[in-house]
């Protein structure tokens, strides 16, 4: 029977390969990048209908002028949305292409106002805005969903005790609720990282025209309305000069995200190696080999690991950028547009794959707790639960259960034994119960001894998880409040009538 799947490997999988993870792992290989300036045709077009009816509303152009110009920019939004509408790379950019689409319709006495008061200057920075914080709202609802996807998990896991790692080796008994919970609690700074950044970008720079303003009466107060800004940029020279700096912040919210979704990434390839065996990814998110029929390979987590590492380059390349440059325009700063775009192009789908991967996860928890209770990792909570029953310091119940495991060895967990031998050579003459020795064997008593603030005692994980869930819902409130801000601009400006 002829296969379906598009790729060579997956015969051995019981379930189809997501198509989304394949793309993803794919990317570039076969994928064709869009131009940076098609990219901003939809936000070209929103920044010259509010200049125009800017100028309109100060008389600089009549109504005569202004119907035709917004009639024709609806028609090359929906040229643009219907893929139609292709850039002329003799027009050298969308400022030109869109100018001139109006001037070969209505002629130069309409086409030719549109540049009145302003330049490509403070257009591409205000356009520049506009695609930053669409990309920061995206970024922002993807680390919402992923977040929300790990509370979920995490709930699910309390009292799944496993081992927690120092230098990749045991070292105390954890739970994975905790363990996802770190991740949930560095994806919240994240966030404010992006509320900042979103804030500092959502401020107009329309009106600063070449760097140093018009002599023509603008009201910048009014594009800003219609385009949805927070405030004006005031000082019209730093509008021009600054326009690598949101390129720079928003590279850098990612390189942060990147770096925290890459840790996930390792764990997440540790933990499923087979040898280790603690969780498996689902078949719907693995990839497979064209040699070995057998692989079932996490490459969405390489791909994230190396995505990371791209998205610092494009932040020292973009800080690189206007380093030293005179105040002013300087053509330089073009290049700032392929540098985050390329970043937000590689990096916005990764919390997306991490959400399927998360929500397919398959958790092994017999081996880990079974893993739990192997290589004496309850050892320090022994010795911190002897300091406080027979009233010792610290050091001295640290060097009692160093001998303690020392004597233990063969048995593979802390003997009653051992540790009387321990005492008794260490001249304490006191008595430990067996079945106290045999409840500090119980990972999940063990666990439950560390039970103050963040710790990950499963009988106060609640309230972990409880904070955790109302510092999202803060940031879901901030998504759908700033959303709500830029739909309504955007009516304004597109429902706007000359009387
Ligand atoms: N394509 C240019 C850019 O992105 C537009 C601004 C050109 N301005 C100029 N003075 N040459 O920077």
């Amino acid at each position: 029977m002829k296969s379906e799947k598009k790729q060579v490997w997956g015969s051995h999988l019981t379930h189809t390969p997501a198509e989304q993870n394949i793309l993803f792992c794919a990317g570039r290989d076969v994928k064709s990048l869009p131009m940076a300036d098609e990219v901003l045709l939809p936000y070209d077009i929103w920044t010259n209908r509010a200049h125009s009816i800017m100028l309109y509303q100060q008389k600089i152009i009549s109504d005569e002028t202004l119907v035709p110009i917004l009639q024709g920019l609806t028609e090359l939004e929906e040229l643009v949305r219907d893929g139609k509408f292709a850039l002329n790379p003799e027009k050298e950019d969308v400022h030109i292409n869109v100018e001139s689409f109006i001037t070969e319709k209505y002629g130069v006495a309409v086409g030719g106002t549109m540049h009145t008061g302003r330049s490509r200057n403070d257009q591409v920075a205000c356009d520049m805005r506009l695609y930053l914080r669409d990309a920061c709202l995206i970024l922002a609802k993807h680390l919402l969903e992923f977040a929300s996807c790990l509370l979920a998990h995490a709930r699910e896991h309390q009292k799944t005790v496993m081992p927690g790692f120092t230098h990749y080796q045991p070292g105390m008994i954890t739970s994975w609720a905790h363990w996802v919970c770190s991740y949930v609690q560095g994806i919240c700074r994240d966030l404010e990282r992006v509320e900042m950044t979103f804030r500092q970008i959502n401020r107009n720079p329309l009106g600063a025209a070449a760097a140093f303003g018009t002599s023509w009466n603008i009201d910048r107060e009014m594009t800003t309305q219609l385009l949805g800004f927070d405030q004006v940029e005031t000082n019209t020279l730093d509008c021009i000069v600054s326009r690598w700096e949101n390129e720079a912040q928003l590279a850098q919210v990612y390189t942060f995200v990147m770096n925290h979704l890459s840790v996930i990434a390792q764990d997440l390839i540790f933990l499923s190696l087979p040898y280790v065996g603690m969780i498996q990814i689902d078949e719907k998110m693995v990839t497979g080999s064209s040699i070995m029929p057998q692989k079932k390979n996490p490459d969405f987590a390489e791909v994230i690991k190396s995505k990371a590492s791209f998205a610092h380059g494009g932040l020292m390349s973009l800080l690189g950028i206007q380093k030293g440059g005179l105040s002013g325009y300087n053509r330089d700063t073009q290049l700032t547009k392929y540098l985050i775009m390329d970043i937000i192009r590689e990096c916005e789908q990764a919390p997306v794959i991490l959400k399927s991967v998360f929500e397919t996860l398959h958790v092994h928890i017999d081996i880990m707790k079974q893993r739990s209770q192997e290589g004496f990792m309850n050892a320090v909570d022994v010795a911190d639960y002897l300091a406080r029953t027979l009233h010792l310091s610290f050091r001295e119940c640290y060097n009692l259960l160093a001998l303690t495991v020392k004597y233990s060895q063969h048995e593979g967990q802390i003997s009653h034994i051992a540790l009387q031998k321990a005492l008794k050579e260490s001249n304490y003459d006191v008595e430990v119960l067996p079945e106290m020795v045999s409840s500090l064997n119980d990972p999940y008593f063990v666990l439950n001894q560390r039970m103050h603030q963040g710790a990950p005692a499963p009988d106060t994980m609640p309230v972990q998880l409880e904070e955790l869930s109302a510092r999202l819902a803060t940031h879901e409130a901030f998504i759908e409040q700033v959303e709500k801000q830029l739909q309504q601009a955007y009516q304004t400006c597109h429902s706007f009538q000359p009387n």
